[in-house]
C-alpha cells in the first residue's frame, strides 16, 4: 500500500448533487460538516452537476437546483472567499480526468458498487452508462485536487474505497508513486444517517412521495413543527439506555436527529428523555430544529432571490478551482503520454 506522501498538504473536497429537495439528511450528513472543516482545512465544495445528469434532469430545474445547493452551502456557513464553492461543469478537468480514470478502473471493481445496483434497479440495461461509471467521476473530483480528506455519508464509503484503489493503480501503472494521495473518508458525528419521519427503517430521501417524510432546508418554522408533530412513533415511552433503541427505529431516529442538532451524543439525548413520552421529545426537537434550520432557509431564500450573486460566487470558485486543477491535469497528461503542453 502506498502511503500518503507528506508533500500532499491536507485538503478537503466534497460534493453534493443538485437534484432538488435538499433535506435534513443532506444538512446533518454533509453540509454541516463542511462548515466545521473550514476551521482546520483548505476546503473545496462542489455542486456535482455532472453526476446529477446520470439520471435525466430537466435542464431548467438542474440550473435552479445547482444554484440552490450553492446557496445552501453559503447559508449554512461555508465561506466562499476563504474556501472554494463551485459547480463541476465549469471545470472541464473533472470530465477529462474521469475519462483517464475510466481507463484505469476495472469492470470488476465497478460491478461491486452497491449504489449502482440500487439506483439502476431491476432493469439494469436501461441505466445510463454514466450511472455505471459515476464512481470514477467521483474519484476524479477528489484526485484532481489531490484531496486528502473527504467528508461523506456512510453510503459513499464504498465509492471512496474505489477512489483509493484507482489512485493506487494510476500511481503504479504510470510509475508515479505518491502522485495521487490516498484520500481518507471523514464520517462524523451522530445522525449521519437521518431516516424518514414516516418510516424509521428508510433513509430520509428527496424522492420519497410523502412530504411529511422529510424536513427540507427550505421548510418554514410551521412546516418543520408540523412534520415533527406528525412523525411516526411507537407505543412505548422513550428508553433509558441507548442499547434499548435496538428494534425501535423511530425512537432511534428522532433521538439521533435531536442529538445531532444539539451537538451532543446519542446517549446524552437518551438520558435527557429517558422514560418520557414521545410528545416531550417532539416538542423539544421541533424547537431545536426550527432554531437551527429555519434561519438557514431564510438565508437561502434571500440568496435565491438574487441568482446573479450566486452565479458570480460559482464563477469565481470555478476560476480558482481551475487554477488548482490545471497543473495536476498537466502532470496527468504528461504521465499518460499525451502530447501537448
Ligand atoms: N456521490 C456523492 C453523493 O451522492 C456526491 C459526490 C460526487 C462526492 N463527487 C464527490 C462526494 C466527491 C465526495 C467527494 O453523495
Amino acid at each position: 500500500m502506498s502511503e500518503q506522501k507528506s508533500e500532499h498538504k491536507p485538503r478537503v473536497l466534497s460534493g453534493v448533487q443538485p437534484t432538488g429537495n435538499l433535506h435534513l439528511g443532506n444538512y446533518l450528513g454533509a453540509i454541516r460538516n463542511f462548515v466545521a472543516l473550514q476551521e482546520s482545512h483548505e476546503c473545496l465544495y462542489c455542486v456535482v452537476d455532472l453526476h446529477a445528469i446520470t439520471v435525466f434532469q430537466d435542464p431548467a430545474e438542474l440550473a435552479a437546483n445547482t444554484r440552490e445547493v450553492a446557496a445552501a452551502f453559503i447559508a449554512a456557513g461555508v465561506d466562499p472567499k476563504n474556501h472554494i464553492v463551485f459547480n463541476q461543469a465549469q471545470v472541464p478537468h473533472h470530465a477529462e480526468l474521469a475519462w483517464v480514470l475510466n481507463c484505469v478502473a476495472r469492470m470488476g471493481w465497478l460491478n461491486r458498487m452497491t449504489q449502482f445496483k440500487e439506483k439502476a434497479g431491476k432493469d439494469r440495461e436501461k441505466a445510463s452508462v454514466g450511472l455505471y461509471v459515476y464512481p470514477n467521476l467521483m474519484a476524479a473530483d477528489i484526485l484532481l485536487y489531490q484531496a486528502t480528506h473527504v467528508p461523506v455519508g456512510e453510503d459513499q464509503k464504498q465509492h471512496l474505497e474505489l477512489a483509493r484503489d484507482i489512485a493506487q493503480k494510476f500511481n503504479n501503472d504510470f510509475n508515479a508513486e505518491g502522485f495521487f494521495p490516498q484520500p481518507e473518508p471523514l464520517i462524523q458525528g451522530p445522525a449521519t444517517r437521518v431516516m424518514s419521519l414516516r418510516d424509521g427503517t428508510k433513509k430520509m430521501s428527496k424522492s420519497d412521495p410523502s412530504d411529511l417524510s422529510r424536513i427540507t432546508m427550505l421548510d418554514s418554522a410551521d412546516e418543520i413543527a408540523k412534520k415533527i408533530r406528525k412523525a411516526k412513533t411507537d407505543p412505548d415511552v422513550l428508553p433509558a439506555h441507548e442499547g434499548a433503541l435496538e428494534g425501535r427505529p423511530e425512537a432511534a431516529n428522532l433521538l439521533g436527529i435531536y442529538a445531532a442538532l444539539a451537538e451532543q451524543s446519542v446517549s446524552a439525548a437518551v438520558g435527557q428523555f429517558a422514560g418520557q413520552q414521545f410528545s416531550a421529545l417532539k416538542e423539544a426537537l421541533a424547537e431545536l430544529a426550527i432554531a437551527k434550520i429555519a434561519p438557514i432557509g431564510d438565508e437561502m431564500r434571500r440568496l435565491n432571490a438574487d441568482p446573479g450573486a450566486v452565479d458570480a460566487i460559482l464563477a469565481d470558485g470555478a476560476e480558482r478551482a481551475r487554477a488548482l486543477a490545471e497543473p495536476v491535469m498537466a502532470d496527468v497528461r504528461k504521465l499518460v503520454g499525451f502530447l501537448g503542453g
